[in-house]
């Protein structure tokens, strides 16, 4: 695809969207990047109008109602209702209005609860989902999938790529909302500040995770632009390992220069014991996460002090 062609760019204001937004790369693209209060996406009509006047060469879609454990427990129906509305309203419009190109951003959560890892794309649909985000997964697969029925009826070259976690930059470091990294570096952060020589970690720290900084998601994205052909129509991206929680403590002590101990309480759940995507396809198509665990977790604790405290 040209460079400086018009990327129509959903959830430009969450953390994927800003990541994509603020890489180096970016401005070799003219995007288009509306908040939710200029283009609701969950209104199928306005989603339409927009589409059609504005006339992307290509549509990222980055959107999306996201929430922990917690909150897709406590609202399923919303979850899956509002997730199901803003996919088809993006996917569909762009289609109606003969957008030709879109890269639609999956999730990790819609691989099946017991598949082997690593988690292959062709497992999707495969057995069970998890149920705590069940409705979130369920509206993620229908996205993807209405993508390849459009590329097979269309011929339109919609594809989907899985990103596993990701931590970074405009993470949410607030406790009900934060995923496994803000949330040890908001505690180790405490726990330096105030002088407190004891950190609880819960479960016995073996239960494996994989974490990629947000801007490698990023950079696999504005690849995915410029090289859009030669891309997967469904892709993981990840980073090919993992590490254990213990792990993670340790980087981020190291990091925040805390030198306390870690304390396992075993009562706690920890819920699945790894979720590693295979990276086979990501490595044939060229493209590998460039940023260390220490240099990510650096940054983004700068991010958090600059940012996020202030
Ligand atoms: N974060 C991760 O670890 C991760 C990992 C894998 C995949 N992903 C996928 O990446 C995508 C983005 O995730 P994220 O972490 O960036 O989420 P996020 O920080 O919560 O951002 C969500 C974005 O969606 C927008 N949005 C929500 N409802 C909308 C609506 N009705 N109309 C218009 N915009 C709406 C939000 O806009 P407002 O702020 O204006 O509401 C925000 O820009 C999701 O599809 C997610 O599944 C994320």
């Amino acid at each position: 695809m040209q460079r400086r062609s018009t990327v129509l760019l959903t959830g430009g204001s969450g953390m994927v969207g800003r990541n994509v937004l603020e890489h180096p790369a970016a401005t070799e693209w003219n995007f288009l990047a509306p908040s939710s209060s200029e283009l609701d996406l969950t209104c199928r009509d306005d989603v339409c109008r927009y589409m059609k006047a504005r006339q992307p060469d290509v549509v990222v879609h980055a959107a999306g109602r996201v929430g922990g454990i917690q909150a897709n427990m406590s609202a399923p129906v919303e979850f899956l209702v509002t997730n199901l509305d803003i996919n088809r309203n993006v996917i569909m419009a762009a289609a109606d209005a003969g957008v030709p190109r879109l890269l639609n951003l999956g999730s990790s959560c819609m691989y099946p609860r017991n598949a082997a890892n690593p988690l292959r794309e062709e497992m999707i649909l495969s057995g069970e989902l998890e149920p705590t985000n069940e409705g979130y997964a369920l509206a993620k697969i229908v996205g993807a999938r209405l993508c390849d029925y459009l590329r097979a009826e269309r011929g339109l070259a919609y594809k989907t790529m899985i990103p596993c976690n990701i931590y970074g930059r405009h993470d949410k470091f607030s406790p009900e909302h934060s995923h496994l990294i803000p949330a040890v570096i908001h505690k180790l952060h405490r726990a330096k500040v105030e002088g407190a020589r004891k950190v609880d970690v819960w479960g016995d720290g073996t239960a494996r995770r994989e974490f990629m900084y947000a801007g490698d998601l990023a950079d696999a994205i504005l690849r995915g632009l410029a090289r859009f052909d030669t891309m997967p129509d469904t892709m993981n991206i990840g980073l090919g390992f993992d590490h254990s929680i213990d792990e993670y403590y340790r980087i981020v002590a190291k990091v925040l220069g805390w030198d306390g101990v870690f304390e396992h309480d075993t009562s706690r759940p920890v819920g699945m014991r790894q979720k590693l995507v295979s990276t086979e396809r990501q490595v044939e198509w060229g493209w590998q996460a460039g940023t260390s665990l220490g240099d990510g977790v650096r940054i983004t604790y700068e991010y958090f002090l600059s940012d996020y405290l202030k």
